[in-house]
């Protein structure tokens, strides 16, 4: 395969690199934010974290990211990690025993301040906020649930926090956890080309971005708003706030109300 630098927007990735090789732990990446996450299917990771900016910065050393396998910790010739539920009803439960062998073995892997969050649906929903505190500390230690979720022992023992993607059940923690990872790496400083995107936003200042427009100037009839071309910066950047406003307004009330006690 070639070796030549492939384009993915505004950075570049080399071709040869593949993904999973993003994922060796190396002595020189002692102090970048880390990403452990405990799963079934650690061959899902990196994922689209291998990929553009977020890839770019794994294989930069910015960051980096330690899948735990769980069936390591499974019990027997099989390795089982999950059993039936206590009081009966559908489906399977992660053991305790097993989960809390593979948090054991995080946690002598952490260092510094590394929150281990659960990603569940009964979770505290995850937002911008919690991005940038995840993202000032030193990692995160991420467990995905599967079938019918984890034993609360072990979430009562360790003091685990919930977090949830929103208000839909998927069939594991995956996905989420790449999605917070995913928003976490990119505050991180040096990850986005242009530090001054994640500072206008959407969530940046509690309101929802105004609306983007590019070339060509006129598309199936449709043109860009006379302000934009006008070249005169306080006019532009106040229509933009006043869009972001009207946005919130209609579309988030929640938001809507918080940024206006704040603003009082
Ligand atoms: C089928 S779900 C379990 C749902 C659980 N029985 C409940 O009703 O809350 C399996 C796993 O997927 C993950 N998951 C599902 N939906 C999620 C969401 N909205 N946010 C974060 N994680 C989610 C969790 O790790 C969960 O343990």
């Amino acid at each position: 395969m070639s070796d030549t630098p492939k384009s993915h927007g505004r950075k570049s990735i080399r071709a040869s690199l593949q993904p999973r090789d993003l994922m060796e732990d190396r002595a020189d990446l002692a102090r970048a934010w880390t990403a452990q996450v405990i799963t079934l299917f650690p061959d899902a990771f990196p994922g689209l974290l291998g990929e553009s900016l977020t890839g770019k910065a794994l294989k930069d050393g910015i960051w980096q990211l330690r899948p735990i396998d769980l069936r390591r910790f499974g019990e027997g010739k099989h390795r089982n990690v999950d059993d039936t539920p206590a009081g009966g009803g559908a489906g399977m439960v992660l053991r305790p025993d097993v989960v809390g062998a593979a948090i054991e073995s995080a946690r002598e892997m952490s260092r510094g301040r590394m929150p281990i969050l659960y990603l569940s649906p009964r979770g505290r929903p995850f937002d911008q906020a919690m991005a940038r505190d995840l993202a000032a500390c030193d990692g995160v230690t991420l467990l995905c649930g599967r079938f019918e979720g984890v034993d609360q022992r072990v979430l009562d023992h360790y003091e685990i926090q919930e977090v949830s993607l929103g208000d839909f059940v998927m069939t594991g923690g995956e996905i989420a956890a790449q999605a917070l990872i995913d928003a976490c790496v990119r505050l991180r400083p040096g990850v986005l080309g242009n530090e001054a995107s994640a500072v206008e936003e959407s969530f940046s200042d509690g309101l929802l971005e105004h609306p983007q427009y590019t070339r060509p100037a006129e598309w199936q009839g449709r043109t860009i708003p006379e302000v934009l071309l006008s070249g005169h910066h306080a006019r532009i950047a106040d229509w933009r706030r006043a869009q972001s406003e009207e946005l919130t307004r209609e579309r988030r009330p929640d938001l809507w109300k918080a940024y206006k006690a704040r603003r009082g």
